[in-house]
């Protein structure tokens, strides 16, 4: 969809519909809604006094406006109680308010900037919700439907402003939101893809497509490479597949001589377990096991296009899971790329095998601070649930950074301890470290186990396994991949290049 900002007056906007909105107890509406009101006779007001309009979050009133003003229709959104708004409430009502017109059918709509300037809202914060809010909404994923009763295209929406002189700036912040939420929705697309389809070698030919039409540095290590670099940990995943591994790596700069935020993704195309095979069950999720993988290569693209400046290197080692005769099996012994020695003790903890070798390379070119993402442990949605990912860092100033970017992006997140006692989880009696072991802290077992690969570098580990997935439509998230933390690492970047970490 286009998004663009207008200055004027909505009341005056030729579109097929209008969206004003009112906050839960007002009765007498004011600014655009109040303006709309008028045009409308007092209409609005009265349906207030009727009780039929209430303002309750999410409420959407639709009435025809039968030529008193150009728009034939005006919706009106209830935004809740003024005192609990958020930017993230703006985020999720942007969403809801675009796939509302989709469903009715109406291609095109201007808005008021919801939120921005009132409740002590930033409008620029706002108009990049408005903005993202719409463009992840409206995603779906259709590409394998010949048939789709519900395809319809909402082309356009326009936000209006009537203070000519915010235009400019809301029209930057706008574009901004456009940008990550279709980067979001890239990560989306990877996510959902079916294993079959989204081998690691489609993996890395969509990696680099995306890298050659932005101006990304691309680099696809083969199997073959993959050996050369000494990667036993990741090679012992991959030696029961029949599809070959792929080393992805992107690179963007933009920081001069200063070194590169890393970006690890863990890039399973599928996880069936492997020999430790997975129940029937749980298995259909593991799709999206290279969410975190997607998400990185995404960020890159949001890179690309924000230019900030700051260097950023994205590594994703790429491959399936499987059970073969070629197989990695339990209690089998591995080397990684550092010379540490893994016991597979369970074939199913292979995210942090592949990791493993990953973290390496990322010291190996000196990438700081390092960042890896990946849907890493079923233990993080017992913990947390689907509400937000899990981060383990030794690092306050990191995590403090994490934080920020995750708040700005309404992708909650929240630390889990690193306390020294943890370590004796991954304790082997054969090699240097075992890949699963103890029945608690499992989430923070695999943080333990990829510290070993990271030396003393700044170093975080997103555990996104409870939210890489959504059931359900519910505001920017749309039934399927959720696209997070997209959005968290792009902003992590911004700020980065504004002040680099201490
Ligand atoms: N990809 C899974 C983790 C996962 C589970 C992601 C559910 C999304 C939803 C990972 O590879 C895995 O299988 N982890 C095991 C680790 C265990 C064997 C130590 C787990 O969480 O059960
Ligand atoms: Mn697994
Ligand atoms: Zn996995």
């Amino acid at each position: 969809m286009r998004v663009t900002v207008e200055s004027g007056d909505i009341t005056k906007a030729e579109t097929p519909c209008i969206v004003v909105n009112l906050f839960e107890g007002v009765t007498a509406p004011a600014g655009a809604t109040g303006a709309v009101d008028r045009a409308l006779d007092g209409m609005i007001a009265e349906l207030i006094a009727a009780g039929d309009i209430r303002g309750k979050s999410g409420e959407l009133t639709l009435l025809h406006t039968f030529g008193k003003i150009p728009s034939p229709r005006v919706l009106i959104a209830g935004l809740g109680k003024s005192s609990e708004f958020t930017v993230d409430k703006v985020r999720d009502l942007s969403a809801t308010i675009a796939r509302y017109m989709r469903g009715r059918r109406i291609a095109a709509y201007a808005t008021i900037a919801h939120g921005a300037g009132i409740a002590g809202l930033d409008a620029e914060a706002c108009a990049q919700a408005i903005a993202e809010g719409a463009v992840l909404g409206l995603y779906r994923f259709d590409r394998h439907k010949k048939i789709d009763d519900d395809a319809f295209a909402v082309e356009s929406m326009s936000i209006v402003e009537n203070d000519n002189a915010k235009t400019a700036t809301l029209e930057r912040a706008a574009e901004r939101g456009v940008i990550v939420a279709e980067a979001a929705n890239f990560a989306r697309d990877l996510a959902n893809e079916p294993g079959n389809v989204l081998t690691p070698t489609e993996f890395a030919a969509r990696a680099e497509a995306m890298a050659g039409e932005f101006g990304l540095g691309c680099k696809i290590f083969d199997k073959a490479q993959i050996t050369e670099m000494g990667m036993g940990s990741f090679l012992g995943v991959a030696q029961g597949s029949a599809q070959p591994p792929q080393l992805i790596m992107l690179t963007y700069r933009g920081g001069g001589e200063s070194k590169p935020l890393g970006l690890i993704g863990k890039g399973i195309t599928f996880d069936t377990g492997g020999i430790s095979i997975k129940p029937n069950e749980g298995m259909q999720e593991m799709k999206g096991d290279m969410s975190g993988g997607g998400a990185v290569i995404a960020a890159m693209m949001a890179i690309a296009r924000l230019k900030p400046k700051v260097n950023v290197t994205a590594l994703v080692p790429a491959t399936e899971n499987m059970p073969s005769g070629t197989a990695v099996k339990p209690t089998d012994v591995l080397r990684a790329m550092n010379g540490k020695t893994i016991e597979v003790t369970n074939t199913d903890a292979e995210g942090r095998l592949v990791l493993a070798d990953a973290l390496c390379y990322a010291i190996q070119l000196d990438l700081s601070p390092i960042v890896d993402v990946a849907t890493l442990t079923g233990a993080i949605s017992i913990a947390l649930g689907n509400v937000a990912y899990g981060v383990f860092s030794p690092s306050d100033a990191l995590v403090d950074r994490i934080d920020a970017a995750s708040t700005a992006a309404g992708e909650k997140c929240w630390r889990l301890p690193m306390f020294a006692e943890y370590k004796e989880l991954n304790k082997s009696q054969v090699a240097d470290i075992r890949n699963s072991g103890a029945r608690g802290a499992g989430s923070i077992a695999a943080a333990f186990f990829l510290r070993e690969f990271v030396d003393d570098r700044p170093w975080a580990h997103l555990d996104i396994a409870g939210v890489d997935f959504s059931d359900a439509d519910k505001g920017v998230l749309v039934k399927g991949s959720s696209g997070i933390p997209v959005r968290t690492l792009v902003n992590l970047a911004l700020g980065l290049a504004e002040s680099p970490l201490a």
